[in-house]
């Protein structure tokens, strides 16, 4: 079944303007499709995101992290094909991650240098960040999620909640024009998990969220309800989690 809504006009929706020098890139899916030990675990999914704000939500199992997987080339797809900004995933993956950043639900996948500052500079320098400029740009996100006191920690010894907002953080480093989070807030305290909302709310990049917390997307312009490999439900948030509610009682 397949049900869409319109989406409403941006400007009555009251949409931030994207600031002039971060104007996100649209990503587009055409005919995608996900096939794993010969099975379809995403069917036939055609969708442009040019939202600010969108959440992908749906069972466990469903495909919403394969289909997040696909929007910086983390994941090709065996049928159709993935662009950002024009770029294809299936030829230029290693361009569309500085444009597509990608947080973890586990962030030891995420984490690769020994000292909080070294794994934040990491990427920084692969920019071409060096000295003061590399210190800054790595302290203001540090101050922004609020783990400044993590910054000369070993990477290892650190929660699982702090690795997690470290792992933003690497990702924040990068300044990508779009951000995708599958599950950012499973490992979270409440005060941690509102914290990360509020920076998400902020982000000035487009930000697309796979979540299990439905309180979290409220606020959202898009919802993509995704159902046995397929958009199921693409729309508003209040209808998108009526319609979430409707196949999990099932
Ligand atoms: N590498 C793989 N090999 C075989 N099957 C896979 C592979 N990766 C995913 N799948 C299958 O694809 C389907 C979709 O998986 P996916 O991880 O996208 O689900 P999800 O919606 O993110 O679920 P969850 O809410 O549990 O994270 C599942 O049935 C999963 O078992
Ligand atoms: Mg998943």
């Amino acid at each position: 079944m397949s049900i869409k809504h319109p989406l409403r006009d941006r400007s009555r929706r009251g949409e931030p303007a994207a600031p002039l020098g971060t104007a996100p890139t649209g990503i587009r899916l055409s005919g995608v499709t996900v096939t794993r030990e010969g099975q379809d675990v995403l069917q036939d999914v055609d969708l442009s995101l040019d939202e600010q704000r969108i959440a992908v939500i749906g069972l466990n199992g469903s495909g919403k992290s394969t289909l997040v997987r696909l929007l910086n080339g983390l994941l090709l797809p065996t049928r159709g094909a993935v662009q950002v900004g024009g770029l294809s995933t299936a030829t230029d993956a290693k361009r569309i991650r500085r444009q597509v950043g990608f947080v973890f639900q586990n962030p030891e996948n995420q984490i690769v240098m020994p000292l909080v500052a070294e794994d934040l500079a990491f990427g920084a320098k692969n920019l071409g960040l060096r000295g003061a400029e590399l210190t800054a740009r790595v302290d203001a996100v540090l101050e922004r999620l609020g783990i400044s006191h993590l910054r000369e920690r070993e990477s290892y010894a650190l929660s699982g909640g702090e690795k997690q907002l470290v792992a933003l953080a690497s990702v924040l480093v990068m300044e990508p024009s779009t951000i995708v989070f599958d599950e950012p807030t499973t490992m979270l305290d409440r005060r941690n998990r509102r914290r990360l909302q509020a920076t998400i709310d902020e982000l000035d990049q487009r930000a697309v969220v796979v979540t299990h917390d439905l309180d979290l997307i409220g606020g959202y312009q898009r919802v993509l309800v995704v159902h046995e490999g397929r958009i199921a439900f693409d729309g508003a948030p209040g209808p998108a989690v009526e319609f979430y509610c409707g196949i999990s009682d099932r």
